[in-house]
């Protein structure tokens, strides 16, 4: 009999500090109006001086893993999609392991945005073909560290916080199909430009704020991140027979209420199967979905058995899409 991958457990961790867009607006040369009627936002939670990406993506494991019902020591695989690590070495999915006590190997997934959706994409092989029998993927980020706080048009977009999920093997998938995809000629569209072997740290790279988020052209990633969101849910449907109208549930990535509308209205998916949720989170980049399904689940809009499709784009370019039949049992019922 062939091993499927289901999830077993979710669960999502805030950082307490809430930041409104009229506290940014007392620093940043904006308003709540512009901000709201442009992206949905009206608040974020930034990191406290304590946390840190692994901090935030602990507590979210833990929380995943008490509501699978399953010990730490059972995990074999932890995979940390981040794009905002704790340091450049060793990965943040080290600090993870170490920080829940799991097992087995960990790493992690640099795919911006769309790291969550890869990571479960590549933990799902792994149990599939049984390499693992369990796997912790956590998408998590501190992007308040990495944003420049005089550029209006992206300092109001991002948020800290970190969402996991626990795979297991079971008979019925599960992660049913994902689909996957990059665009590197477009990468100069949403980087970081310093801090790596190009343009290592130094005092003349930190003069010229390479060091923080830079986005050239807000509208084109805007009109890319629609097209693609939306050709991948057409292609992850399409390879299982499906068609939108089958989806439970849509959770797409958090970055734009407008993004959003605009996808679904593509997909012909009405309001009450998509999962909008930025309003007080922001975009949290690779925790933005996970962040999302564990908020789905624990307001009983996921139930067992939906079909739920999630949907991601960012730097890289990268972006996919999961199709998922949910597992998870209703919050505080037994695994
Ligand atoms: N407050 C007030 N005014 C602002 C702000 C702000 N925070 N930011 C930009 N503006 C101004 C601009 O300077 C411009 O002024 P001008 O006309 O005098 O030059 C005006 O608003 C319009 O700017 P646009 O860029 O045309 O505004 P747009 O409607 O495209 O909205 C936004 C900008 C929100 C960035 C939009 O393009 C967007 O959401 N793009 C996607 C970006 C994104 O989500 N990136 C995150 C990473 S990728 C991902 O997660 C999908």
């Amino acid at each position: 009999m062939s091993v499927a991958a289901r999830i077993a457990g979710v669960g999502s961790s805030l950082p307490s500090r809430v930041v409104s867009n009229d506290e940014l607006a007392t620093t940043v040369d904006t308003s709540d109006a512009w901000v709201v009627s442009r992206t949905g936002i009206r608040t974020r939670r930034f990191a406290g001086d304590a946390d840190t990406t692994s901090s935030l993506a602990i507590t979210a494991a833990i929380e995943a893993l008490e509501s699978a019902e399953m010990a730490a020591t059972d995990v074999d695989l932890t995979i940390v999609a981040t794009v905002t690590g704790d340091q450049p070495m060793p990965s943040t999915a080290a600090f993870v392991q170490a920080g829940v006590g799991a097992g087995g190997a960990a790493f992690d997934v640099a795919a911006a945005c769309a790291g969550f959706v890869y990571g479960l994409d590549l933990a799902a092989a792994q149990i599939e073909t049984g390499r693992v029998t369990s796997a912790l993927v956590v998408g998590a980020e501190v992007l308040s560290r990495f944003l420049d706080f005089e550029d209006r048009s992206t300092c109001v977009l991002f948020g800290d916080g970190a969402g996991a999920v626990v795979l297991r093997p079971g008979d019925e998938p599960g992660v049913m199909r994902s689909t996957l995809a990059a665009d590197g000629r477009a990468a100069a569209l949403l980087q970081i430009p310093g801090g790596g072997s190009r343009e290592p740290t130094s005092a003349g790279s930190i003069s010229r704020g390479e060091h923080v988020i830079h986005m050239r052209d807000g509208r084109e990633v805007f009109k890319r991140a629609v097209t693609a969101m939306a050709e991948a849910a057409e292609r992850v449907l399409e390879s299982q027979g499906l068609r939108p109208e089958d989806v439970t549930l849509v959770v797409p990535h958090q970055a734009n209420e407008r993004i959003i509308r605009a996808v679904a209205s593509r997909l012909g998916a009405t309001d009450g199967r998509v999962f909008v949720d930025l309003e007080h989170v922001g975009n949290t980049s690779a925790a933005s979905v996970p962040i999302a399904l564990d908020r789905a689940w624990r307001s009983g809009r996921l139930a067992a058995g939906d079909l739920v499709l999630t949907l991601a784009f960012g730097a890289g370019l990268a972006w996919g899409a999961n199709l998922i039949r949910w597992t998870a049992p209703a919050p505080g019922a037994a695994a």
